[in-house]
């Protein structure tokens, strides 16, 4: 798609609705710099907001009844409160707006009729949250038209009920509140358990350091059913350890709660989810006491545990970090759920392109598709355009 993205949405509107939006709301999508898979564990993570939105042009409608368009489909999506109340009756990717409808109604809020135009600069399926900005810039939307009483740091459990509960995906509370509560010029702290958030400055610019975006075009691997069994195997090892998460395996009592657990597999799990809580507290004091280029081997060793214990990286990935460290990243990972998605890169901003040349060269001599390199600096979180 060309153009900005906050006019594609306006002309979106317009042409579909032959009227004036309302307003106009954007979201971001996200990159996690540390903390995979430890947001259902009731860990913690440390996301940044992408300068990539996705933007909402709407206006009230009918009562009862929502009309969405997106540029990703030529034909409009109508459904009323029948079908918002009933979790799967909309779907594709309509059915992120809808979940949002019924999320708002589900905690007894009177949620406006609308008509609403979509436009995105998040890419689908790169592991970049694409869905979790599209829930956000809605519900943004939804509480300034319907002048809901919703204070901003409710959304994220909101938007993430939306995706588990309306869309069916079993995700954490992650992405939703990295797209919500994100900050420019910071990465986000977050405690999954209680939901307080720090704000870490990582102003990567003032540094001269940058953060090297590889998508690395992977084709989907039955990534939704890996995560759902990782999920689960964690949930089960939590109940054998008689611990509600395993948030609340401390680093130091790893190799008892590890002489607990009878199979090798288990056991590996745990330990990258254990380990990689750590990694995330360690980074957050490097960052705090402005060491941003001493988290990279953090990052890297995140990395190793994903590929090596939590088992959730593609040769694809795993080449697009090792040639970015090669080619003198600090620290380099996958990012994201896993089995495809993106990687980042720390970097010095002026080695960024020659580190993303190496990237795409050694995905040649393999005979990948060609990787997708973007930089990027820290953005803030969803808001109303002005
Ligand atoms: C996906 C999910 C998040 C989180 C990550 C892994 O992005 O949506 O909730 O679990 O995977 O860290």
């Amino acid at each position: 798609m060309s153009g900005d993205v906050a006019d594609r949405a306006t002309a979106g509107f317009r042409q579909r609705y032959d009227a004036e939006p309302a307003g106009r709301w954007a979201a971001p999508g996200r990159v996690n710099l540390i903390g995979e898979h430890t947001d259902y564990n009731d860990g913690f993570v440390l996301p940044f907001a992408l300068p990539l939105r996705t933007v909402v042009a709407a206006a009230p409608g009918p009562d009862g009844r929502w009309t969405v368009w997106s540029e990703l489909d030529d034909e409009p999506v109508e459904f009323g409160a029948v079908e918002a109340d009933e979790p799967g009756r909309v779907d594709g990717w309509a059915a992120y707006v809808a979940g949002v409808v019924w999320a708002l109604r589900a905690v007894g809020l009177d949620v406006p009729g609308a008509r609403l135009a979509i436009a995105s600069d998040v890419p689908v399926g790169s592991g970049l949250s694409s869905s979790a900005a599209i829930e956000s810039a809605v519900l943004a939307a939804l509480v300034d038209l319907g002048g809901l009483d919703l204070p901003t740091d409710r959304w994220p459990r909101l938007a993430q009920r939306a995706e588990n509960d309306y869309v069916g995906a079993p995700t954490g509370i992650m992405d939703q509140s990295a797209v919500v509560r994100a900050r420019e010029g910071h990465a986000l702290f977050l405690d999954c358990r209680t939901e307080e958030v720090e704000q870490i400055p990582f102003d990567l610019d003032a540094d001269g350091l940058a953060v090297l975006v590889v998508d690395s075009r992977a084709p989907h691997r039955h990534a939704d059913g890996e995560y759902a069994s990782r999920r689960k195997s964690c949930e089960r090892a939590a109940a054998t350890l008689g611990v509600a998460a395993l948030r609340d395996v401390p680093t130091a009592d790893l190799d008892a709660a590890l002489a607990r657990l009878d199979d090798d597999e288990t056991r590996r799990r745990v330990r990258h989810v254990v380990t990689e809580n750590q990694r995330v507290l360690d980074t957050v004091a490097l960052l705090r006491a402005g060491r941003v280029r001493d988290t990279g081997p953090l990052l890297t060793a995140s990395h190793a545990s994903m590929r090596d214990d939590f088992e959730i990286t593609v040769p694809e990935v795993d080449t697009a970090v090792e040639a970015a460290l090669a080619a003198g990243a600090y620290g380099a990972r996958m990012t994201g759920g896993g089995f495809g998605g993106c990687v980042l890169a720390l970097v010095d901003a002026g080695a960024a392109e020659r580190v993303a040349a190496a990237v795409a060269a050694a995905y040649a001599e393999r005979g990948f598709a060609a990787p997708g390199t973007l930089t990027v600096l820290p953005a803030g979180g969803a808001h109303r355009l002005p």
